[in-house]
């Protein structure tokens, strides 16, 4: 880009360059021939003046020093001075093709640049002519002079002006293109600075962010969009790093009994009861990792979108009802009973909602003291449904709520090693809500009601 630049740089200075060297020496070529044309009408002005001075076109002829003094040959200047019948009185040169035809100045007009005209010699050289006539002393008698000069001097001038302009226009083109690639060499030189900070970035340093206030106002939004990058990168793989380490932790535990347990059958022989009892053992483990690993894969799928929705209109109280019932042996065991209190249709694929609701339901009997009343309620709003399952119980800390939807996270740690709690439930209720386009909040006090809340929207055709 750099040299591009300089490159670019040079090609605008020539044609700048040319462009301007072509003008002035347009104007120098114009202004060199006003001032050969002036001169030439000065000289007729003498030569009238020396004509009206002599008495006949003979001493004319016999002196023509006088007028020849009057021009100068090596100057380029031409003189023929004829008498009426065309017989040259005075010449100082053999072409004569130049003082014939053309406007010739009448004897009592005053000759002016006006009248000079284009003429050439034989050889093709230009030449500026003027013509006029001029009397004898005061009399009648007439003779008809013809100047002229020739455009060597002016020719020579311009061609060293030539020669000059081109000069000048390739030492600027070559002078603008070395300044303009190092212009342009410092400018980029900040561009090189963040990308070489952007180089250091790596997943084992995703906290570094690139010195946008040191950037230059241009580069300072790419900066800042840069980063903002990071920090969505960086979040996203300390939620990955987490995820991964909270996962090899989960399963850890279930290999580990299952393991032990089976190191500790086979050290020596045992009856067959204690065989089955280690393999019933075992098949509660083994089914506590493939519910765990059902979850992740439902997780993952839904995180990926692959999971088809089909949405149907539901009743809520009856959604409700099936779930209660569902519950009904672990929520006696507990002792805890169900209040329905629902009313309107909700828009949801009924296995999700199911699964969603199950989730919210089971984490509610296992937090209700025993004698409690869990209460399963939905409530038809301008937008959609929101059911909700609340629960009397010790409550969540508020410092829980924010992260209590995120994967494997448990409030309370004396649980986390129950086999029934692997902290999917609620992430998985987050996925779900998503899929329908809704939302899971929850809010909690203190020994009082917790409330987990589910927003359905209408579906509108
Ligand atoms: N009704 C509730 N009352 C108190 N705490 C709850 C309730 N529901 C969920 N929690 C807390 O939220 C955590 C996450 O729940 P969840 O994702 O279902 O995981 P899990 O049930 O496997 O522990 C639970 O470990 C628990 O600490
Ligand atoms: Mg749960």
């Amino acid at each position: 880009m750099t040299a591009q630049l300089g490159v670019l740089f040079a090609t605008v200075a020539v044609i700048v360059f040319s462009a301007v060297g072509f003008y002035l020496y347009q104007a120098l070529a114009l202004q060199l021939q006003d001032r050969d044309d002036v001169d030439l009408v000065e000289r007729m002005l003498q030569i009238r003046h020396l004509l009206e001075e002599t008495s006949t076109t003979e001493s004319i002829r016999l002196d023509p020093h006088r007028f020849l003094d009057a021009v100068d040959l090596r100057r380029g200047l031409l003189l023929v001075i004829e008498d009426s019948s065309g017989r040259a009185l005075v010449h100082n040169t053999a072409e004569r093709r130049f003082a014939q035809g053309g406007f010739v100045i009448p004897a009592d007009a005053v000759p002016s640049t006006a009248d000079t005209r284009p003429g050439a010699l034989a050889d093709g050289a230009n030449l500026r002519v003027i013509s006029a006539s001029g009397r004898i002393g005061a009399g009648d008698q007439l003779v008809r002079v013809s100047l002229a000069r020739t455009a060597d001097e002016r020719l020579a001038v311009l061609r060293a002006y030539r020669l000059k302009v081109w000069a000048a226009a390739i030492a600027g083109a070559v002078l603008t293109a070395a300044l303009g690639y190092l212009l342009a060499r410092h400018g980029l030189s900040r561009v090189k600075a963040l990308a070489g900070q952007a180089r250091q970035v790596t997943a084992h340093n995703l906290e570094m962010r690139l010195d946008a206030d040191a950037a230059p106002a241009e580069l300072r939004l790419l900066a800042d969009s840069f980063n903002a990058v990071l920090d969505r990168l960086q979040s996203s793989f300390n939620n990955l790093s987490q995820f991964a380490d909270d996962l090899a932790h989960d399963l850890r535990t279930p290999l580990n009994n299952l393991m032990i347990q089976t190191e500790v059958a086979f050290s020596q022989p045992r009856e067959s009861e204690e065989y089955q009892r280690l393999l019933s053992s075992n098949y509660e483990e083994f089914g506590r990792l493939a519910r765990m690993v059902e979850s992740m894969l439902f997780l993952a799928r839904a995180d990926h979108d692959q999971i088809a929705l089909s949405t149907e209109r539901l009743d809520a109280a009856e959604q409700l009802a099936v779930i209660a019932e569902y519950f009904e042996g672990v929520a006696s065991e507990a002792n805890v009973s169900f209040e329905i209190n629902a009313t309107g249709v909700v828009w949801a694929d009924a296995n999700l909602l199911r699964r969603a609701v199950n989730n919210l339901v089971a984490n509610a009997v296992r937090y209700t003291p025993a004698g409690g009343v869990i209460g399963l309620e939905a409530v038809q709003g301008a937008e959609g449904v929101t059911i909700s399952v609340a629960n009397p119980g010790a409550g969540i800390g508020a410092e829980h709520l924010p992260r209590l939807f995120d994967r494997f996270y448990r409030s309370d740690a004396s649980r986390s090693s129950e086999s029934s709690s692997a902290g999917l439930g609620l992430a998985i209720v987050k996925s779900i809500m998503a899929l329908h386009g809704g939302m899971a909040s929850a809010t909690s006090e203190r020994h009082g009601m917790t409330r987990f809340s589910l927003f359905f929207p209408t579906v509108r055709a």
